[in-house]
């Protein structure tokens, strides 16, 4: 086992150096813009470019497609520290890295990558990923979107509503799902890679969200864009299978903003039990605070080992091909509903406090909430699990 082993996860130098630098960046820069942001729900472009600037809007994309050519658990640990700080700041990250990437370098062509792939994880452009309708979110096999090839057959012609779409305001390039074969169900699911500010894609109502404001969400319109052929991602008919090995990389990112946020609430609440007093002793010397601690670092630590088994079994299925998706599943709902957790109690420790806007814990708990929501709820990761584990999949 490596000396700089940490939670039995064999860490090398490299992932120590980068959480660290990622750390002193996101304490440094983030935190003290994250309250305005959250307010105003203002993009935060200049945060978003630095973090481009250091590598880290590709962490696990090799070096020649402008990414930092670093692993899974690089990824992990950085995202934990940016979702630290601000986790509206890590769903951009996320979105980006672990489901836009993770598609184009996994089923790309070379002419995808070089175009597509090299200014997204380089940072330079940001990346949106499009599955969910009105109508269809956890059912994702249930969409509408229609595109229809041509009578030239160099176009596929897009037509429908996607909704939900994060960093849909800001992206140039989108990876969207569409109906190519409506009569095969999923198996007529096709990916496409769309450029945004064409003719025939309009961007729809922003969505006023309860938590991670500053990142920006809105619906798509699609009436008619032209597609190029050749910007089909994978096969015409592959796009159901593409959406899903995207979510289960999705799936880690996701559960390693959750473990992020659930450690900010932990050490404020830490912090406070050791430092506020009430009845003539530091609160931390009562029982029932006690319990919430322990509580919350149980669980917090189950979350972070269950992220790092999720990102050890994807590192492994470049190797043997082997779906890690129950590890990705079982990671994302556990962390999820940890950050809940977490985030609840260390409201309700700070007391008045923690209501307050002062500090940002109320923050804390609002974002907590869209983890257990966003790429599958926790209930269709408990249906992911049971299923895998039933052999009905
Ligand atoms: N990897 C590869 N293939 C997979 C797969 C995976 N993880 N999961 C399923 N498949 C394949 C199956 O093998 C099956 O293949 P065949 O065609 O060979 O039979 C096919 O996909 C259909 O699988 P299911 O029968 O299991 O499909 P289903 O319709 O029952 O749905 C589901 C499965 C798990 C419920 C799926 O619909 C799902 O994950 N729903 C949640 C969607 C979701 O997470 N949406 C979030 C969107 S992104 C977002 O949140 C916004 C953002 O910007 C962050």
């Amino acid at each position: 086992m490596s000396p700089l082993a940490e939670h039995g996860v064999p860490f090398t130098a490299e992932h120590i150096m980068l959480r660290e630098a990622v750390r002193d960046f996101a304490q440094r820069e983030i935190v003290p813009i994250a309250a305005h942001h959250d307010e105003t729900g203002e993009f935060p472009l200049a945060t978003v470019r630095k973090m481009g600037e250091l590598g880290l809007m590709g962490i696990e994309v090799p070096e020649r497609y402008g990414g930092a050519g670093m692993d899974t658990l690089a990824y992990v640990l950085a995202m934990i520290e940016i979702a630290k700080a601000d986790a509206a700041h890590s769903t951009v990250m996320s979105v980006n890295g672990s489901l836009v990437n993770f598609a184009l370098l996994r089923f790309g062509t070379e002419e995808q990558k070089q175009k597509y792939l090299v200014p997204v994880a380089s940072g330079e452009k940001i990346g949106a990923y499009s599955l969910t309708e009105p109508q269809s979110g956890s059912d994702a096999a249930g969409m509408r979107t229609r595109a229809v090839l041509d009578d030239a057959g160099t176009h596929y012609l897009i037509s429908g509503r996607k909704s939900w779409v994060t960093s849909g305001p800001v992206a140039e390039t989108m990876l969207i799902f569409a109906l190519t074969d409506p009569e095969r169900g999923h198996r007529g699911i096709t990916a496409f890679i769309v450029e945004a500010d064409q003719p025939g894609l309009e961007r729809g109502k922003t969505e006023p969200k309860l938590g991670i404001r500053a990142s920006a969400t809105c619906e798509l319109l699609f009436d008619g864009y032209a597609c190029p052929v050749e910007n089909v991602l994978g096969e015409p008919g592959m796009g159901f299978k593409i959406a899903m090995a995207a979510l289960d990389a999705g799936r880690i990112g996701i559960a390693a903003q959750a473990v992020g946020i659930a450690e900010a609430a932990y050490e404020a609440s830490l912090a406070y039990a050791r430092e506020r007093e009430a009845f003539g002793q530091k609160i931390g010397q009562f029982q029932m605070i006690q319990q919430k601690i322990a509580d919350m670092k149980t669980r917090l630590e189950a979350a972070r080992l269950l992220t790092f088994n999720a990102a050890l079994a994807k590192m492994r299925s470049a190797e043997t091909g082997r779906r890690y998706t129950l590890e990705a599943s079982m990671a994302k709902l556990f962390a999820s509903e940890t950050a809940m957790f977490a985030t609840h109690q260390a409201v309700q420790i700070h007391g008045g406090m923690g209501y307050s806007k002062e500090l940002p814990l109320e923050r804390y708990f609002r974002d907590a909430k869209i983890t257990e929501i966003y790429e599958g709820t926790s209930e269709i990761q408990r249906m992911v699990i049971a299923r895998t584990e039933l052999g009905l999949r």
